[in-house]
C-alpha cells in the first residue's frame, strides 16, 4: 500500500471511491478546484497495482479574522482496505502539508454526530476536538459535529517546518473588543 499526493489522473478515481463510501457526493468540477487550488493537500492511497482504495480531499480555508487554517473535504477508504491505518496516514500526510505550504495552525472538518468509526479515528487517533455541534447540517437532516485539530504543538513535536515560523508559533490573538 502507497500514499502520495493526488494529481489530476487520479481525480475520476477519488470521486469514484467517494460515491462507493459517502452519501456527500460532489461534481468533478469540485475535485479539480481542489486539485488546481492546493495541490499539495489532497492524498489517495493505492494498492500494489495503482488503483486507488482511499483518498482525502483537502483545503485552505481564509475566513476573516481567523488564523489560516486547512479543512477537511471528504475522507474515505475503501472496505476492504479499512483498519490498515491508512486514513490516519493519509490525514497527517495532510496536515503536513498544510503547515509547510500554507501555515495552517488548525485544520477543521465536519462528521456526522453518529459516525463511530470516523469519530474514533478523529478523535482518538488523530486529537482532533468537537469545537460545535451544528444541527441538521446533512441533507437527511442528521447533525454534525464541527471538530478541529491544533497543529502547532503537533508540528512542532514531529520537527516539521512551518511556511512562516513567526506567525506560525505566535500565540493566537485574543478577539480585539470594539470601544464606543
Ligand atoms: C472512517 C474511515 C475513513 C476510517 O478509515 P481507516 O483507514 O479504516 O482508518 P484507520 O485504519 O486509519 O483507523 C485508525 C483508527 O481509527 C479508529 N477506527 C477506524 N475505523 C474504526 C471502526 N470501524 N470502529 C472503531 N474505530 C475505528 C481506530 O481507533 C483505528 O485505530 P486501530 O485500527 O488501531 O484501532 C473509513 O471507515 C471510511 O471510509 N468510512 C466511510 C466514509 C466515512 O465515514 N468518512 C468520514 C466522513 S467524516
Amino acid at each position: 500500500m502507497n500514499i502520495r499526493c493526488a494529481r489530476a489522473e487520479d481525480l475520476m478515481s477519488m470521486q469514484h471511491a467517494n460515491l462507493m463510501c459517502l452519501p456527500e457526493n460532489y461534481q468533478m468540477k469540485y475535485y479539480f478546484y481542489h486539485a488546481l487550488t492546493w495541490p499539495q493537500l489532497s492524498y489517495i492511497a493505492e494498492d500494489h497495482k495503482g488503483n486507488v482504495v482511499g483518498y482525502v480531499l483537502a483545503k485552505m480555508e481564509d475566513d476573516p479574522g481567523e488564523e489560516p487554517h486547512g479543512h477537511i473535504t471528504s475522507l474515505a477508504v475503501k472496505r476492504s482496505y479499512r483498519r490498515l491505518g491508512l486514513a490516519a496516514k493519509m490525514m497527517d500526510q495532510t496536515a503536513r502539508a498544510m503547515v509547510e505550504t500554507y501555515n495552517a495552525k488548525f485544520v477543521s472538518l465536519h462528521v456526522r454526530v453518529s459516525n463511530r468509526a470516523a469519530l474514533n479515528l478523529y478523535q482518538n487517533t488523530l486529537k482532533f476536538e468537537v469545537n460545535d455541534i451544528e444541527p441538521k447540517y446533512y441533507a437527511d437532516g442528521e447533525d454534525a459535529y464541527a471538530m478541529r485539530r491544533n497543529l502547532v504543538k503537533w508540528a512542532e513535536e514531529k520537527g516539521y517546518e512551518p511556511a512562516d515560523k513567526e506567525s506560525f508559533f505566535r500565540p493566537i490573538e485574543e478577539k480585539k473588543t470594539k470601544k464606543y
